[in-house]
């Protein structure tokens, strides 16, 4: 049985989405072929997703591109990851001028080489007006340097006089995050079978509905996204409060 939109309820689509794209690697391995070509592979599908989100009305989407340990990987693979964000986001721009979806990067930007920097920037610049859609691009990211840094920042401020002990709550802690107006992530999906958070939001996770696919990404699909929708749909979130006694 296939799963299409119309067995989701389209007034109840989660806010925000935010997926661990994993799995590149095995798919490649699995047909003899190099790792970068399950990365090719994985920015079709990225971008397949992306166009499903926008069409289905989705406000925000996040997706893990980059972590802040992926840098540990063999020289040679980071390097083609590098290579292929910087195409990416040449390639992408037309898409999201003319989709109106906004682009922004949420990471240590800095950690990459000026050019691709100076790339990211652009796109963010050329796409900030939409706010149809925004495609968060999680790059060199890490959940706890992001609390990390948010503390210093917050130390800072403390020291400053800019900010009292007192006030000090949820919501003034998440001016210091990445991306301030990002709302948590209702849905948060993982590929490749793994079921660990491997450091993406850690904060913003705290209520966020869980979806594991064992699919390699590279083998994911729109309808695969419809059906994680529809198992967002069944679930009771209940926020630790109790709906029925
Ligand atoms: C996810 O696929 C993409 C990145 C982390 C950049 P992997 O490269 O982790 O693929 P596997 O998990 O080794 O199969
Ligand atoms: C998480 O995948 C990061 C991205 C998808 C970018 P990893 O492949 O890096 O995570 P682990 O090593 O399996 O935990
Ligand atoms: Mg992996």
């Amino acid at each position: 049985m296939s799963l299409s939109q119309t067995d989701i309820d389209l007034t109840n689509l989660p806010r925000h989405v935010a997926i661990i794209m994993d799995g590149n690697g095995r798919w490649a391995k699995k047909r003899g072929l190099p790792r970068v070509m399950g990365h090719k592979r994985g920015v079709e599908v990225a971008r397949r997703i992306i166009i499903k989100a926008r069409e289905l009305g989705i406000p925000y989407l996040s997706l893990f591109a980059f972590s802040k340990e992926n840098w540990q990987r063999p020289r040679l693979e980071v390097e083609t990851l590098l290579k292929l964000l910087g195409e990416y986001l040449e390639n992408e721009l037309p898409l999201l001028m003319e989709k109106s979806i906004r682009f922004k990067a949420l990471g240590d930007v800095e950690d990459f080489p000026e050019d691709l920097r100076d790339k990211i920037r652009e796109v963010e610049r050329a796409t900030a007006a939409f706010r149809e859609m925004t495609l968060v691009l999680a790059l060199s990211y890490s959940g706890r340097a992001e609390i990390l840094r948010a503390i210093r920042f917050l130390t800072k401020d403390f020291k400053d006089g800019g900010l009292k002990e007192i006030d000090l709550n949820d919501e003034t802690f998440r001016q210091y995050l990445y991306f301030p107006e990002l709302p948590d992530p209702d849905l948060l999906i993982r590929t490749s079978g793994e079921i660990r958070i491997s450091n993406f939001f850690l904060y913003q996770i705290a209520y966020t509905e869980l979806y594991f696919s064992d699919l390699l990404w590279p083998d994911f699909s729109e309808e695969e996204f419809v059906k994680a929708l529809g198992e967002y749909q069944r679930r009771e979130r209940r926020f630790g409060r109790v709906y029925e006694f």
